[in-house]
């Protein structure tokens, strides 16, 4: 059988990656962080181009010594096409397209939210992969999405954010809080020695599958105010609870639609994925799931789960073997269809 070398590039938003993969395994996935943003509490598009072009370069040399192959030996080239950062996304479509040219191999654009869902056919001892079809429970900072996977390349999106996504439920919570961007993590860190249950917060009403996130954070803020106003110090005591509470009312309003899915598809094989799916409380609530309720729950591996290009590469692997390729005049998208 052949062995297909893909060379895989991730630019969409202000992580550089890049990866090697060996058919469906992860030779090496190199991400470099960007820390530029965080004394401007959020990602400044400008300064993220900026740095995709200073670390793109480096960081795909790293991760072909890491795989211990030369750029001769690659079957393929897989980026992200989008959505995302338009400036971002330029700096790795650009780079990827050149080395196809220059290399004369096929170039493949991915799709990072579907990217995000195929993540779960990286072979990895230890994690099963999910079968056809299944849900996925798509999370992070720019998305919230269920969707309902037929195949590789046949996905239906039948919930999503009509505002907020879940990642930006955390991240701006966590700022009321005084939190540093990215505060999701820290909210996830903080929350594990709190008791979710003492601000009870409310859950907003949401038609169907669709999910609402803006009133939570509207909520937390005037709840926060209100009692800043009593106790200047309500925060610095009272930190783990208020974390905990604002993460258990998140989950809840994520398993909420999930059953609602379940429910509605007859489908019980559920994936996450996305920044958002590293939440150590989402990822026990969908654990204990499997008993209550008779799913099968898939939960990435953590170096899976926020923005990496090991998940572009296993999208570029089957595309590769259905001879799904690119013109090098595809354009790089901010939004994209599914
Ligand atoms: O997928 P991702 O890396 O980038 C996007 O495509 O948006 O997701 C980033 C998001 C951020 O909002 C970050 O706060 C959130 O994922 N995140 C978390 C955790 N780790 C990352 N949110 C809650 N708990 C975590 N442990
Ligand atoms: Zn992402």
């Amino acid at each position: 059988t052949e062995n297909i070398y893909t060379l895989a590039i991730e630019s969409s938003c202000d992580d550089t990656s890049a990866a090697v993969l060996l058919n469906d395994k992860v030779l090496s996935n190199i991400v470099a962080r960007q820390s530029v943003h965080e004394e401007y509490g959020g990602v400044v598009p400008e300064l993220a181009s900026r740095a995709h072009q200073q670390n793109i370069v480096p960081v795909v040399d790293v991760a072909l010594k890491k795989a211990g192959i030369r750029k001769n030996d690659l079957s393929c080239i897989a980026f992200t096409q989008g959505p995302g950062l338009m400036g971002s996304l330029l700096v790795g479509g650009s780079f990827a397209k050149s080395m196809s040219l220059a290399l004369e191999i096929p170039l493949i654009a991915v799709n990072h939210m579907k990217a995000h869902i195929l993540a779960h056919f990286i072979a990895e001892e230890g994690f099963d992969k999910p079968s056809f079809p299944f849900l996925a429970l798509t999370i992070s900072g720019g998305h919230t999405q269920i969707v309902k996977v037929n195949s590789f390349f046949d996905m239906e999106i039948i919930g999503e954010t009509t505002d907020d996504a879940v990642g930006e439920a955390f991240d701006k919570s966590a700022k009321i809080l005084g939190l540093p961007y990215p505060g999701g993590p820290l909210i996830d860190k903080f929350a594990q020695e709190g008791n979710p249950k003492a601000f009870p917060f409310t859950k907003p009403k949401v038609d169907g599958l669709n999910f609402s996130f803006s009133g939570l954070k509207t909520q937390i803020l005037y709840f926060i105010q209100k009692k800043v106003a009593e106790n200047p110090d309500f925060i610095e005591e009272n930190k783990a609870d208020i974390c905990a509470s604002i993460q258990y009312t998140i989950i809840n309003i994520l398993m909420d639609k999930l059953k609602e899915a379940v429910k509605q598809t007859g489908i019980k094989q559920i994936a996450i994925g996305g920044g958002v799916s590293a939440n150590s409380g989402i990822r026990k609530t969908l654990k204990e799931a499997e008993k209550k309720y008779g799913w099968k729950t898939f939960i990435p591996k953590f170096e899976y789960t926020t923005d990496n290009a090991a998940m572009i590469g296993i999208v570029g692997y089957y595309n590769f073997l259905e001879h799904n390729f690119s013109h090098s005049d595809i354009v790089s998208k901010a939004r994209i269809e599914f």
